[in-house]
């Protein structure tokens, strides 16, 4: 199939309903865009970041990637924190895993899925410095989701130890980085209570000297 028709038809009507409940919503939108979150999310098609919390285009920007990891070295996720941070000037960063992710599922394996292993590495990172606690779980399910909760406040540590959120801290930038994890069985998010606002509450929580 050449043309997908049907997205394109969807499309239309889309646009067609939003100008019916606004009809300056797209002049406005592509006057400029003020989001105040940046979410940081998993590429899991049943985790889309605007439908889960009910925001409309122009209300919060988005980089997902398999098992939502923030690499020091990733330049197009850093990008995208340095842009959000430094000229959109987001006030919240929201780094949200889901249970059931199959990127840590595939992390908790000892099988060969290819080049994905490379990048899954991060996560097997986050299970050795857990590998206790996650290792006394019997349950094969519960112990992903173990997993899928660690990574996330992981990789919101990441988000805070990046130069972008520790330069905007030093300037005295209100921004708040949460760690969220989302609920594909009944689309329920939870907070796992790891925001942090500024250095102080990073060593508090993080337990870093
Ligand atoms: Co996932």
């Amino acid at each position: 199939m050449r043309i997908l028709k049907h997205l394109f038809e969807k499309n239309k009507k889309w646009a067609e309903k939003m100008k019916k409940s606004d009809p300056d919503f797209f002049l406005n939108l592509s006057q400029q865009q003020k989001p105040e979150y940046l979410w940081i999310g998993c590429s899991d098609s049943r985790v889309p970041a605007n439908q889960i919390v009910d925001l409309l285009p122009g209300e919060i920007f988005v980089h997902r990637n398999i098992a939502n990891v923030v690499v020091h070295t990733d330049l197009n996720c850093l990008s995208v924190i340095q842009f959000a941070v430094e000229v959109l000037k987001v006030k919240h960063i929201i780094v949200c895993g889901h249970y059931g992710c199959g990127g840590v599922k595939a992390a908790l394996e000892n099988k060969d899925h290819g080049l994905i292993d490379n990048w899954l590495r991060n996560v097997k990172d986050v299970y050795r410095y857990h590998q206790n606690k996650i290792d006394s779980i019997q349950d094969e399910k519960e112990k992903i989701n173990k997993l899928c909760e660690l990574n996330v406040i992981e990789q919101v540590s990441n988000v805070c130890n990046t130069t972008i959120v520790q330069s905007a801290w030093k300037n005295g930038q209100e921004l708040d980085v949460h760690g969220w994890i989302y609920n594909i069985e009944d689309g329920i998010l939870k907070d796992l209570n790891v925001c942090i606002t500024n250095n102080e509450e990073m060593t508090k929580i993080f337990n870093l000297k």
